[in-house]
């Protein structure tokens, strides 16, 4: 894991933030390789969940909103996590992560990881972020930024009911930044103070619930391991124990990757919140959250079952499943190591790169930056001139670049490229004017 953060720095992917001024516990920025790399994980599960199905659609609301909502879900009573402080130093500590280190139930014995010292009585922490709206800094003037995206996909049912046409069953879906205030954030951008969701509420008849949890747990593990290639052995499924479920959950399965030094964690998880959410805000606000179905000329509240994926622990999860490092390097008899990035080509940050053979050859420069401007009207890639080819194509290798676009003398005659393939390392010869079709047939 160390290797993959100061990678991951190295190669501007993920930088702390605020580092030049020691940075801000929990909180990380996404470079240019990063922020790319995110954006094309959230457009693949924005196909995959909006796009290629008629009965889900999209949202994107506010991060703050009227805190009675948070009321209403039950995050102001019971978002919490037990909180331990050491009496010597005063480090805090979540007390369930330090007993499951110990390997016991009780925190009674267990002594501070940092200092040794005796730990204080276990209280719950609530992990909402607070902030104040308007001028006057007072309890009336007290919003929350979000914990989750999903209440206020509940609190829009009824707006997205009335002006969609849906029928049951249907899904609501919406990508957003989440914030925590976690008391103990670490493992890098595994648990933070900010990160984003990507989550999707979907509506069933009550009685139907079952057959489509097990559906949604189905479709995501598709999702990771066909759409974004993640490997099978590196994911497993874990059904969540009565006495661990949320608040609001009736069951909940994890879909948890083995990290590199942290071990199994958590990376979705796949919920099935019976009416708990429409029923409470229906409660609270005093408006009616009810599906009338038309053939049955039945009223109900819907249930809902909610896959809910963390996008900074997926991209995290991506990186170490794609990173290879070879100690003789790529041909096997180099005296350095070299690094590959193999991720699935429509998610790496550059899916081409463009390189001219020379750098001192008007003709053939200009005719790279021809063929840079054509294939970027459709794809994310980079122009790169700046030294020998072998070099530069193992930069790309490292930062996970499928094919690289080489044009060189005999381009000015034939108006053909050598595409370097990352993976394989053959080199083909495609015709400019064919480009465009060869990468959208492979990216
Ligand atoms: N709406 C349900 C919900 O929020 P959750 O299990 O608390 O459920 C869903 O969060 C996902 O969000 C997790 O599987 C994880 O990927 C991500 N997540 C949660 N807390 C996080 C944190 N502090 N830092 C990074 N990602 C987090």
């Amino acid at each position: 894991m160390e290797k993959i953060v100061s990678f991951c720095k190295r190669k501007g992917f993920i930088f702390q933030s605020s580092e030049i001024y020691g940075g801000l516990g929990g909180f990380y920025d996404y470079g240019p390789l990063g922020v790319q790399m995110k954006r094309n994980i959230k457009e693949s599960y924005w196909k995959f969940m909006v796009n290629s199905r008629p009965n889900v659609v999209g949202l994107d609301s506010a991060i703050i909103s009227n805190p009675r909502v948070w009321e209403a879900s039950g995050h102001v009573s019971n978002f919490s996590d037990p909180l331990t402080e050491c009496k010597k130093c005063h480090k805090r500590f979540r007390a369930d992560h330090l007993m499951e280190a110990a390997n016991v139930t009780e925190l009674s014995g267990v002594k501070c990881p940092e200092c040794g010292g005796e730990l204080m009585e276990v209280r719950e922490f609530n992990l909402m972020l607070k902030t104040f709206i308007g001028p006057v800094v007072d309890d009336s003037s007290v919003a929350y930024l979000r914990p989750e995206t999903a209440q206020c996909i509940f609190t829009n049912f009824k707006n997205v009911l009335d002006t969609q046409r849906l029928k049951m069953p249907f899904g609501i879906a919406q990508i957003g930044k989440a914030f925590r205030n976690e008391i103990t954030p670490g493992n890098f951008i595994f648990r933070t103070r900010e990160f984003e969701q990507m989550e999707m509420e979907f509506f069933v008849k009550p009685g139907e619930q079952e057959e489509w949890y097990q559906y949604w747990i189905n479709e995501s593990m598709r999702f990771l391991t066909e759409v974004l290639g993640i490997k099978k052995e590196n994911l497993r499924i874990k059904p969540a124990a009565k006495e661990d479920l949320a608040h609001y959950a009736i069951a909940c399965s994890d879909i948890e990757y083995n990290f590199p030094s942290i071990g199994w964690s958590e990376i979705e998880g796949i919920a099935s919140r019976g009416d708990y959410d429409l029923s409470q805000h229906e409660k609270f606000s005093g408006q009616e959250l009810k599906y009338f179905d038309e053939v049955n000329h039945e009223k109900y509240i819907p249930y809902v079952i909610e896959p809910s994926i963390g996008v900074d622990r997926l991209l995290l999860a991506l990186i170490c499943d794609s990173y290879q490092e070879l100690e003789k390097g790529r041909s096997g008899d180099s005296d350095s190591s070299e690094i590959v990035l193999k991720l699935n080509s429509k998610l790496s940050p550059m899916q081409f790169a463009v390189l001219p053979l020379v750098k001192n050859k008007e003709e053939i420069t200009s005719k790279a930056k021809e063929v840079f401007a054509l294939l970027s009207n459709s794809f994310s890639g980079e122009y790169d001139e700046t030294g020998t080819i072998g070099k530069r194509y193992r930069r790309q290798d490292e930062i996970g670049t499928p094919y690289c676009v080489t044009v060189d003398f005999d381009t000015l005659n034939d108006n053909a490229v050598t595409v370097r393939n990352r993976d394989t390392m053959s080199q083909e010869r495609i015709s400019i004017d064919n480009l465009v079709d060869y990468f959208n047939k492979n990216v």
